[in-house]
């Protein structure tokens, strides 16, 4: 028995109320039963069968090209030459998400699918950084490790690896699951027992991925096919393996208004990456409700891939980083925001004037003046460095502006006159500081 079939055959051999208890002390993703959920009871309802037809949908999607779950995505050709035929045919990506990777990156893949973005991504981070694809799909997972000796062969190294999970919950390592089931059989609620300890060990001791390990999550077309009330799992799981200062890039399709009940309940348009997209605007709220600051569209298709009783779905690209929590410190710092709107807020509810010198801790000082704020402002730092180590904690009460006078210190009273000094060609000087 895999992973994937215990809840259909649990809730056949036991009934629905016989398994409800004890399923719901698990993460409701570790076990997939209609009734997982006891959060939002109703969401629930409305998404049984979705999962079955998603992997139904992409089991057959690896077997054979889908061409209607195809959205035209412009890849790098150059990176495609050393990836396999089987896997750009079979790619159901909706964006490219890989674009915005960099050397070294360790690169997590959410619903990798044939493989295409991690082979893509492998040669992105090159030799020094790390690829990890994680797909439910047995089938998927066969074409991606078929391809993968192929081409590490054909880039001179191999940093990818495939493993078999849910995305939104990145804990539980479902080959493991597969390995135990096979040996030790779901027949009582006793044995459902048993695997349900064996899972939270396994999650402890060996998490799938663990907690802060990532530099880079990125997903092509896969977060829409997340049931409606595993999606907030599914970004808490994506903030919990980005390490502070990571970031997720993700493409995805979205709707422009509300998906009505009956379009959510139809498993062709869920399955086909349509019915499971949250509106645009939730889908940016997501990231902000599970703690992800400088939040930023890359991009947005302008035409709609499908649009279905006038709800357009389009294909959207977004960044979002991690690392705003932590202490707030007083290290005498200032940002300018440099235009060109009049004023800008943040994540974290700094009100930044154009033109300004807003007080900021040191934490908010770093988050501001590089990742997706970069460019934006203008540091400011104090004439004397305040170390962290004995800064004290920063008043973060409304929003402060810091003097020049509190930059320099107080005691400063330096004169310094116009340097006359010119660097002529031969002397030991620096002729960029020079005034000539
Ligand atoms: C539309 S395809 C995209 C595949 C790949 N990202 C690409 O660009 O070709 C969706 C993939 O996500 C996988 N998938 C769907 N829901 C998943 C989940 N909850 N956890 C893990 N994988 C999932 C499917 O098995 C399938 O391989």
């Amino acid at each position: 028995m895999r992973a994937e079939d215990i809840p259909r055959r649990v809730a056949r051999e036991h009934g629905a109320a016989a398994i409800a208890p004890s399923l719901s002390a698990f993460p409701s993703s570790a076990l997939e039963s209609p009734m997982s959920s006891t959060s939002q009871p109703d969401a629930s309802d409305s998404s049984s069968g979705l999962d079955a037809a998603v992997r139904e949908r992409y089991s057959e999607g690896a077997q054979q090209t889908t061409p209607e779950l195809c959205c035209p995505v412009d890849y790098d050709p150059s990176l495609l030459k050393v990836i396999p035929s089987e896997v750009i045919e079979r790619d159901y990506g909706c964006g490219n998400p890989s674009r915005h990777l960099h050397p070294g990156d360790t690169v997590l893949d959410l619903g990798s699918g044939t493989g295409k973005i991690c082979f893509i991504a492998s040669q992105v981070v090159g030799a020094e950084g790390r690829v990890i694809g994680v797909d439910m799909n047995d089938d998927m997972l066969e074409v991606a490790e078929r391809a993968h000796p192929a081409v590490a062969g054909r880039i001179g190294y191999d940093n990818v690896e495939f493993r078999k999970g849910r995305i939104e919950d990145l804990a539980t390592n479902r080959a493991h699951v597969d390995r135990w089931l096979a040996a030790n059989p779901v027949r009582s609620d006793r044995d459902l027992a048993a695997l349900e300890d064996e899972m939270r060990r396994q999650r402890d001791a060996a998490p799938l991925v663990a907690s802060d390990s990532v530099d880079a999550v990125v997903s092509n077309c896969v977060l829409n096919l997340v049931l409606p009330e595993r999606k907030r799992a599914l970004f808490d799981e994506i903030f919990r393996v980005l390490r502070k200062g990571g970031r997720a890039i993700i493409s995805d399709i979205v709707s422009d208004e509300d998906v009505p009940d009956e379009l959510v309940r139809d498993p062709e348009l869920w399955s086909g990456c349509v019915s499971g997209a949250l509106r645009e605007d939730a889908f940016l709220k997501a990231f902000e409700d599970a703690g992800f600051h400088g939040i930023e569209i890359l991009e947005r298709a302008d035409e709609a891939w499908q649009t279905v009783n006038g709800i357009e779905f389009r294909s959207l690209t977004v960044r979002a980083y991690k690392g705003k929590q932590g202490a707030c410190l007083e290290q005498g710092q200032a940002v300018i925001y440099k235009g060109p709107w009049k004023r800008v807020e943040d994540d974290d509810g700094h009100v930044l004037e154009r033109g300004e010198r807003m007080a900021v801790c040191g934490k908010t000082y770093g988050l501001l003046t590089s990742g997706g704020y970069a460019g934006q402002v203008i540091g400011v730092e104090p004439l004397v460095p305040i170390p962290e180590a004995s800064a004290g904690p920063f008043a973060c009460t409304g929003n402060r502006k810091r003097s020049p006078r509190e930059t320099k210190g107080a005691t400063y009273t330096a004169t310094i006159a116009v340097s006359t000094d010119c660097c002529e060609p031969g002397e030991d000087c620096d002729p960029e500081v020079s005034c000539c």
